[in-house]
């Protein structure tokens, strides 16, 4: 990987005071069993890189409860569904490097591998059943995309074997995904959910949202607006009116296209047909912004 060897070479020169770069699974292994010897509690943020200030803050929290955190920078192929969205993921590992190294470049590793390295020459998903959750909303419309998701968390917590992975809420679903993949396989890792981090206008922070044209961009806040909304509007509407309300926002939108918007019960993500005050809901919203996919979402209660 030529962008590794370019940093790793800077790193030589010490221009910059640069963390430990794993491009394989078993350098990245021997090097955490040396760490847990030494009795060094690991956390771990799986993410697909082009970081920004929302992983940046799954990393800080990760530290204040471990020893030593572990990043992986891998934009997965299993669990894109299109496959132009692949092609055009932002790859930006140096950048990535250099954000992560600013934080601390002590007690930070990153770990980006090949797809060779995770999958050999079998890139595939294998399938799971995650009691329902993976069939809601991002399931319906994003075909295997869980499959692929599962398959590479699970893949990456038994190389890294962390003690705390961390999750952010802006993928909420993955998250509730995530708890499950654990507790299905019985796996000795502590999942934990982290807010969501928005810009000051109040676009959730996004990898995607640097590929956005001025315009989108300018249009993408009303996204988190009409949650903000939505969720007042639930306070004494029905699940169902409050709905209609927002299709009617995008209906007719010039730049920004609704996929879905639904109001779920937050343990079974499941679409509420009656509110009870026993729950608590979630709304989650999906637009379009050109060919840019934005998710979003809100706890109502
Ligand atoms: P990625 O989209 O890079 O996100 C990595 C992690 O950062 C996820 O847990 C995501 O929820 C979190 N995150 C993204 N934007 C955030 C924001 N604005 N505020 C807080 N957290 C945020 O999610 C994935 O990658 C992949 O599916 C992955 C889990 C790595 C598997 O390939």
């Amino acid at each position: 990987m030529q962008i590794v060897s370019k940093i790793l070479s800077l790193q030589a020169v010490k221009l910059l005071p640069i963390l430990e770069i794993f491009e394989n699974k078993n350098t990245l292994g021997n090097y955490l069993d040396t760490l847990r010897s030494r009795n060094h509690t690991i956390g771990f943020v799986p993410t697909m890189g082009a970081l920004h200030d929302g992983h940046a803050s799954l990393v800080i929290q990760g530290l204040k409860t471990n020893d030593f955190v572990v990043v992986s920078i891998f934009v997965n192929p299993t669990q894109f569904d299109n496959a132009n969205d692949l092609v055009k993921y932002p790859r930006t590992l140096e950048k990535d490097v250099t954000l992560l190294s600013k934080i601390s470049a002590d007690n930070i590793a990153v770990y980006a591998p090949s797809v060779e390295d995770i999958y050999g020459s079998d890139v595939v998903a294998s399938g799971f059943d995650f009691d329902g959750l993976e069939q809601e909303m991002e399931g319906q419309y994003r075909t295997g995309h869980f499959d692929g998701v599962g398959t590479i968390v699970k893949r990456l917590f038994e190389i890294v074997k962390p003690n705390h992975a961390y999750f952010g809420e802006k993928d909420f679903q993955q998250l509730m995904i995530i708890k499950k993949l654990v507790e299905k396989h019985e796996m000795p890792v502590n999942v934990i959910g982290c807010d969501i981090l928005r810009e000051q206008d109040g676009l959730a922070m996004s990898s995607r949202n640097m590929r956005l044209k001025p315009a989108y961009r300018a249009a993408a806040p009303l996204i988190y607006q009409t949650l903000k909304t939505a969720k007042i509007k639930f306070g004494t509407k029905s699940a169902k009116k409050v709905t209609e309300w927002v299709n009617e926002q995008f209906a007719n939108h010039e730049l920004l296209e609704l996929e879905y918007f639904v109001i779920a019960d937050s343990e079974t993500l499941k679409t509420i047909n009656r509110k009870s005050n026993k729950k608590t809901y979630r709304a989650f919203i999906a637009v379009y912004a050109d060919d840019i996919r934005l998710i979003d979402n809100i706890a109502l209660n």
